[in-house]
Parts: C-alpha cells; sequence; structure tokens
C-alpha cells in the first residue's frame, strides 16, 4: 500500500491529497493552506483582497506606507464586498522609528473588527501588538481558550521567531494593564495562548528580504516552535507556514514536503489584474525570467543597510540604488560628494535638484516627526540619507503611476518566483497577466502541486518496491 492510498479520504483531491493543515483552513475559514502575502502601498489592493476572499482564499491588504484614513476605507471597502466569515486581513507592519502609527493601527483594527492580521519586519515584539492579540481573549462555553484576534507573523530571524511561538511578553502584558488597555481577564489569560497562531519562515522574497534559505529555514522553525512548546505547555499548536521564492507548482509541493503547514506567495501576486500597480510594470513583471532580479537597498532603512529584491530588467533602479547607498557609506555629507554626481543624481535620478528634494523632504518630517528633522538639520550625513530616501519613495510611485517616460528610475519589488511563474504559464491560458486572476493562480499552483506531490510520492515508494517507475507528464492547462 502507498502512502496516498493510506491518506484519509477528506484529505485527498481528485488527484492528489489536499495540501496542507486542515486546521489552518477551518481556523481562517479558507479552501487552501495557501495565503497571498501583503504587498505595501495598497499593492495589494481592495480589489485584489476582495477576489481572494469571495473565492475562499486568505489575502492580507497591503497597508503598508499608506495613511490611516486610507486604511480604513479600504476595511470599509472590502467588508461591504465580500460576505459574513470570508477570509481576509490586513498587514500589520513594525514601525520602529514612529510607534505611534503601530499603536493608531491597533484602534483601527480593533474598532472595526479586523479578525487577522499579517505581523511582518518586526525585530521586537511591541505593546502595540500584544493589545491587538490579547483584546477579547476568553475562556469560550466549550471551556476552552479563544483568542479572537487571529496573529499571522511573518519572519525570518529565528531569535524574533521564539518570541512569536511564546506567550506575549509577560513585562509588556503588565504595563498593558496597568496602562488600563487590556482587561484583567485578558491579563490573566495571556500566559496560556502564543503570541502568533500561524508563523511563516520567510526565505528569499520579493521585496524585503534576508535572503534565507527555505531548506534551513523552515525546519529550523519547526523545531524551534516544538522546543518552545514543550519549555511553556501550551496547547496550541502554531503552525509553520513557507514563503520566498514559491511560483510554481514544484516549489509549493516541496515547501509541504519540506514540512510546511501552509504556504504564502508573494511576488507573483503583483502581476494580476488585481494588483495596485501599473499595467506597464505588471507588462515589464510578465516578461521577467529567473535571473532578472537584484538586491538594492531598502530605501525605509537605508541607514542599517536592509535590503529589497527588485526586478532588475528594464529598469536601472538597482543599479542608482546601489550608488546612491556606496555614497551614504562613502560621504560625510552631500557637500562630500563631487559636484558632477550631485549634477547626475539631480537630472538622471531624482528628475529635480537637491534644495527641492529637501523642502518637501523637511515639510513631511516637521509635520511627522519634528525631532527627526531637527537632527537632521544638525547632522548632513542624516540629511544626506533622507534625501536619498526620497528616491526611494518616488521610485516605488513612478512604478505604481506607470510613468512609462521614466521607466529607468522604476523600483519595482518582485523575486525569481515571478520569472519562474512565467516559465510555468507559458503557454497557458494563463500566459497573459491580464487573465492571471490572483485566486485562479492559487487554485493552479494548489491542485497542480497536489497532483506533483502524490506523483513524487508514488515514484519514490515505487523506487523503493523496485517498480519499474511511470513519470506523469505534466499538466498542461488550456482553460482556467
Ligand atoms: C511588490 C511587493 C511588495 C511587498 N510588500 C510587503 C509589505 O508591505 N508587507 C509585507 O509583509 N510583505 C510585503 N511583501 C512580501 C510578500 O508579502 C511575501 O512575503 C513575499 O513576496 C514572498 O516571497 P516571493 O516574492 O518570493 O513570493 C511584498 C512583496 C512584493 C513582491
Amino acid at each position: 500500500m502507498t502512502l496516498i492510498s493510506q491518506t484519509r479520504a477528506q484529505d485527498r483531491s481528485d488527484n492528489g491529497p489536499i495540501l496542507g493543515d486542515p486546521a489552518f483552513r477551518s481556523d481562517h475559514n479558507t479552501r487552501h493552506a495557501y495565503v497571498a502575502g501583503a504587498m505595501g502601498k495598497g499593492i495589494a489592493s481592495e480589489e485584489w483582497v476582495i477576489r481572494l476572499a469571495r473565492a475562499g482564499i486568505l489575502g492580507f491588504f497591503g497597508a503598508g506606507g499608506l495613511p490611516i484614513n486610507r486604511i480604513a476605507s479600504a476595511i470599509r471597502r472590502i467588508r461591504a464586498a465580500i460576505a459574513p466569515g470570508q477570509p481576509f486581513g490586513i498587514n500589520f507592519l513594525h514601525n520602529p522609528l514612529l510607534p505611534s502609527q503601530e499603536d493608531e493601527l491597533t484602534d483601527l483594527l480593533l474598532a472595526e473588527d479586523v479578525r487577522s492580521i499579517e505581523a511582518s519586519a518586526f525585530i521586537r515584539v511591541t505593546p502595540a501588538l500584544v493589545r491587538y492579540r490579547l483584546a477579547g481573549v476568553h475562556v469560550a462555553a466549550d471551556g476552552k481558550l479563544r483568542a479572537v484576534n487571529r496573529v499571522m507573523a511573518k519572519l525570518s530571524r529565528p531569535e524574533v521567531a521564539r518570541q512569536f511561538f511564546a506567550p506575549p511578553d509577560p513585562t509588556i502584558v503588565a504595563e498593558l494593564l496597568q496602562a488600563g488597555r487590556i482587561t484583567q481577564d485578558e491579563a490573566r489569560l495571556a500566559e496560556h495562548i502564543p503570541l502568533a497562531d500561524d508563523v511563516c519562515a520567510e526565505a528569499d522574497s520579493g521585496g524585503h528580504t534576508d535572503r534565507r534559505v527555505a531548506f534551513t529555514l523552515v525546519p529550523h522553525f519547526r523545531r524551534l516552535r516544538d522546543e518552545i512548546a514543550a519549555q511553556t505547555g501550551l496547547s496550541q499548536r502554531v503552525r509553520i507556514g513557507a514563503a520566498g521564492g514559491l511560483g510554481t507548482p514544484d516549489a509549493i509541493a516541496a515547501a509541504f514536503m519540506l514540512g510546511a503547514d501552509f504556504v504564502l506567495t508573494g511576488s507573483i501576486n503583483q502581476c494580476t489584474p488585481e494588483a495596485g500597480i501599473s499595467d506597464t510594470a505588471k507588462d515589464m513583471l510578465a516578461q521577467a525570467d529567473l535571473a532578472d532580479f537584484d538586491i538594492a537597498p531598502a530605501g525605509d532603512m537605508f541607514e542599517i543597510g536592509a535590503k529589497v529584491q527588485v526586478l532588475k530588467r528594464g529598469t536601472l533602479f538597482p543599479g542608482r540604488a546601489n550608488r546612491l547607498y556606496e555614497l551614504y557609506r562613502s560621504s560625510a555629507g552631500l557637500h562630500d560628494i563631487p559636484p558632477t554626481m550631485i549634477k547626475e543624481i539631480e537630472d538622471r535620478y531624482l528628475g529635480r535638484d537637491l534644495g527641492a528634494v529637501w523642502q518637501e523632504t523637511a515639510n513631511f518630517y516637521a509635520g511627522n516627526a519634528p525631532e527627526q528633522l531637527a537632527e537632521a538639520e544638525a547632522n548632513p550625513r542624516k540629511k544626506m540619507a533622507m534625501i536619498f530616501r526620497w528616491y526611494f519613495i518616488h521610485s516605488s510611485r513612478l512604478a505604481i503611476d506607470g510613468r512609462a517616460d521614466q521607466r529607468a528610475n522604476f523600483q519595482i519589488h518582485s523575486g525569481p518566483a515571478m520569472g519562474a511563474a512565467n516559465r510555468w504559464l507559458k503557454g497557458s491560458v494563463l500566459e497573459d497577466w491580464r487573465a492571471r486572476h490572483v485566486d485562479i493562480l492559487a487554485d493552479w499552483l494548489m491542485t497542480e502541486a497536489s497532483l506533483l506531490f502524490a506523483d513524487r510520492l508514488r515514484t519514490l515508494m515505487a523506487w523503493d518496491n523496485g517498480d519499474p517507475v511511470r513519470q506523469t507528464e505534466p499538466v498542461r492547462r488550456t482553460s482556467a
């Protein structure tokens, strides 16, 4: 008897197993153990979330970089367009520079009864996140503990992941109680739940990346989860997800084989009709091959050397962004940079003079973080970093708006999963990105991954039994 024929009937689709943890599907009310990860500045748009939710697939709205009133209107629009209980969530980005923004977001999420967040970019757990997690925790009629707000943490560092497998930090819980931000009951129950329900191990991905390797990260997170569960005695099993580089059925099948309870995709979902970025950018992404991506500095964490993975083909952004970072590292301030270089930056990168950029930047900081502005006025290096950071905001905006004459400066976050998906979909009805609806991509990936998974197991079992190996033809779809 093969492994496949031993799988329970309810865990099988027509031809292969239904991949992933069934509890993930029931807790999130989704059809697949699959998540479409957030893409900031509304690239993971309202339409994108709505389309996924209606198809029973979990997607997170790209709240990063958007003002709070824009996030509020997105939540209301999504809610109005979907049935109660259909899955959706909001991205909760850590903001070390402006912690008050995390608090504002928590207030909004609680006021709007948003039940699911994708917490990302965390380097340490914050009171705002703990407050979201603990709000409404109670003992239900069946005697079981219920956390009504679900947290999916997306992480690449084990030392940070530890904090999400464990209950919320008691010091933060005590402070929240003291400040009257959580109730006595919520504080008392805090030690019995993990901070996250789901922890997604993010290997090298499009966008911000620590360039980790899935083969090492996913198994390590699983072990860490078990270790911490043994130490804390928590009964809730935190599920482990895999993200980074997933753009084909083979990669998805491999992620489940590696031990993932669910998978999360990113890059491929940007090249879909629903994504909030220009058609010009989508045309460029649809042309990309496996090696058409590069690493550039991350604008939002420019000074600390954080990196993003971006599209290289058809744009000069990665080279220009890296040049700015080198100049930042080697110069004491703008006065240290040769005038010819300044002229090139003004003409080719920024499309305006440094004075105009500084004026705009200073106006922003005067309203949002005046202390940072004062620091920059006194520190030429910080001022240079702020001006250079403007380029990163500008170049993202150019790609989102589709300023075709400015294509050389397009900053498009993406990774090799996109190139792999283009190859996989070549010759199918989804070759044209206009047909690549974000929910259909998910369905195709999960169905074909399941077939591949079953086929791979059959092959391995046949080898084991000494039987001749039958290789199934790859599925070639001609209709959605
Ligand atoms: C255009 C783009 C924007 C992204 N923005 C965010 C974001 O704002 N917040 C976040 O948590 N992840 C963001 N990500 C990461 C994705 O949610 C996902 O984790 C990642 O893309 C998965 O790796 P892959 O691109 O290799 O599939 C972004 C990814 C892309 C491609």
